[in-house]
C-alpha cells in the first residue's frame, strides 16, 4: 500500500500547469474512436481512467499512437468497431463504462463490461433504464443495475427522457446512443450538468441543439475527426486553489485550465469565502480555457452551497469540505446525496478524514454541516481508495499541527498523476 506523509506548510507559491481534463480526455478517446479520420489529442490526461478507455477501444479494433505527449486516434467510424474477444474492463472508471454503453447498445455485436470492486458497486441502472427505453438489450447484476453489464447490440429508437439526477454520464450515454437512433433524441435534465459531450459532438459535426436544460441530438452517419486541445482539469486545479485559500499569504497562478461554466462553481464559492481569486478566459474554442490566480487571505468565511449549485461543484465538494474545515464558522452543503455513489461514499470518507484532523462534520439527511477550526491535528487518514478523498486530505494536512499520513494513495493516478510532486514544488515550508 502506498502512503504519503504530508508536513504542515506555511503557504503555497508558484506558477503551475495542471494535467489534462479527465472528462474531456475520455470523451476525446470515445468520440475519436467512432469518427472518420485521425483525431490528434493534445494535452491528454494519462490517468488510469483514460488509459482504461484506450484499452477498451483497442480491444474493439481502434488503433492509438503516441507521438510525444499527443495521442493519435485512428477512428473506425460509427459502425466500424469490432466485437471484443473478451470482457471490456474499465477499472475504476465510472465515466467510461457509463458513457460507452451508449455506443455499444446500437452495435451489431455483444459485449460485456466489467470493472473493479468499487465500480461494480456503483449504480448503472440510471444509464441502463433510458437505453432500454431506446430498445437496447442490456442485462447485468441486480436487474442491470450493476456491472458486469452485458449488451446485445440492437437498433435504437429515439426518446425524450427526463433524467432524475443531473448526471453528465447519463446524459452523455443517451446523446451518444441518439447518434444511432431513428429520429431526434432529447434529454431534459433537472439541473445543468457538465456539457463536454454536447460541445465535443457538435465540434465533430453532430447536430446538437441546446435549450436551457433540454438537449436534442439528431442521428448522423458520420462524425469527422478534429484536433482536440485538452485544457487543464479545473477539478484538479481546485486542490491548489483551495490549498492557496486555506494558507494565508499563498499566491498560486494556474494557466491553461478549463473554464467551462458548468465546471467553475468552485471559483464562485471561493470568491464567496472572501478568497482573492480571479479567472480570465484566454480562448473560447470548443471549450473555454484560461488562467486563474488565487491568493490566500487571513480569515476565510463559511459558505452555503444550495442543491442547484451542486452539479457545478460535484467533484470539488470534498476539497471544499476541507476549506469549510478552516473557515470562520459553520458551512453548509445542501443536497449532496450524489456523493454517496462516487468512487467511495465521499460523505463518509470525508467525515472520517476530517474528524481525524479534528474537524466536526454533521450530516442531516442530504445536508452537511462543517464547523471550521484554526489548525488541524497530526493524524493518519484513509483514502478509501478514492482519489479525491486522498488529495483533499493531503491539502487539509498542510494546515495541521504536525505530519499527516494519507494511506492508500495509488488511486490518485486515476485523475492526477504527479500530484504529490507538484504540491511539493509549490509548498513553502514552515
Ligand atoms: C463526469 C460526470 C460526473 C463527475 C465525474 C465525471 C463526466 O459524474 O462526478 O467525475 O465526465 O461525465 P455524474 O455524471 O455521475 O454526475
Amino acid at each position: 500500500m502506498e502512503n504519503i506523509l504530508v508536513n504542515p506548510a506555511k503557504m503555497i507559491k508558484g506558477s503551475i500547469e495542471i494535467p489534462g481534463d479527465k472528462s474531456i480526455s475520455q470523451r476525446a478517446i470515445i468520440t475519436g474512436s467512432i469518427s472518420q479520420g485521425k483525431t490528434c489529442i493534445k494535452g491528454f490526461l494519462e490517468g488510469d481512467d483514460c488509459i482504461f478507455a484506450i484499452k477498451c477501444f483497442e480491444q474493439m479494433g481502434v488503433r492509438f499512437e503516441k507521438r510525444g505527449s499527443d495521442i493519435i486516434v485512428q477512428g473506425v467510424e460509427m459502425y466500424g468497431l469490432k466485437k471484443p474477444s473478451k470482457e471490456l474492463y474499465f477499472g475504476n472508471s465510472g465515466t467510461s463504462i457509463r458513457i460507452i454503453m451508449g455506443i455499444l447498445a446500437p452495435q451489431d455485436f455483444e459485449s460485456t463490461l466489467t470493472g473493479d470492486r468499487s465500480l461494480s458497486s456503483r449504480p448503472m441502472g440510471r444509464v441502463v433504464e433510458p437505453l432500454r427505453l431506446m430498445g437496447a438489450d442490456i442485462a447485468g447484476s441486480g436487474g442491470g443495475n450493476f456491472a458486469p453489464i452485458i449488451i446485445k447490440g440492437k437498433r435504437l429508437r429515439s426518446i425524450t427522457y427526463r433524467t432524475s439526477v443531473a448526471s453528465a454520464q447519463v446524459k452523455s450515454a443517451i446523446l451518444l446512443a441518439g447518434l444511432y437512433a431513428d429520429r431526434t433524441t432529447t434529454v431534459i435534465e433537472p439541473l445543468k450538468s457538465r456539457d463536454h459531450t454536447e460541445r465535443m459532438l457538435s465540434y465533430f459535426g453532430a447536430d446538437v441543439h441546446v435549450e436551457d436544460l433540454s438537449i436534442s441530438i439528431k442521428p448522423i452517419d458520420r462524425l469527422i475527426a478534429r484536433e482536440i486541445n485538452v485544457p487543464g482539469d479545473i477539478s484538479s486545479a481546485a486542490f491548489f486553489l483551495c490549498a492557496g485559500a486555506i494558507l494565508e499569504g499563498s499566491e498560486i497562478y494556474i494557466s491553461n485550465v478549463g473554464l467551462n461554466p458548468t465546471r467553475t462553481g468552485v471559483i464562485d464559492i471561493l470568491k464567496r469565502m472572501g478568497v482573492d481569486i480571479e479567472e480570465e478566459i484566454k480562448e473560447q474554442g470548443y471549450e473555454p480555457k484560461g488562467d486563474i490566480i488565487c491568493k490566500g487571505v487571513k480569515n476565510i468565511k463559511p459558505f452555503i452551497i444550495n442543491p442547484d449549485e451542486v452539479p457545478s461543484v460535484i467533484d470539488e465538494l470534498p476539497i471544499l469540505m476541507v476549506c469549510a474545515g478552516f473557515a470562520d464558522g459553520i458551512s453548509v452543503i445542501k443536497g449532496a446525496s450524489e456523493l454517496r455513489v462516487k468512487e467511495a461514499d465521499r460523505i463518509y470518507s470525508m467525515q472520517e478524514g476530517l474528524e481525524h484532523l479534528g474537524i466536526k462534520m454533521d450530516i442531516k439527511g442530504n445536508d452537511i454541516y462543517i464547523q471550521g477550526i484554526k489548525t488541524g491535528r497530526s493524524c493518519k487518514v484513509k483514502s478509501f481508495g478514492d482519489h479525491r478523498t486522498a488529495m483533499s486530505m493531503m491539502v487539509g494536512a498542510l494546515r495541521a499541527d504536525g505530519p499527516v499520513v494519507v494511506e492508500d494513495t495509488a488511486c490518485i493516478r486515476k485523475s492526477f498523476p504527479g500530484f504529490e510532486k507538484l504540491l511539493q514544488q509549490v509548498v513553502v515550508e514552515k
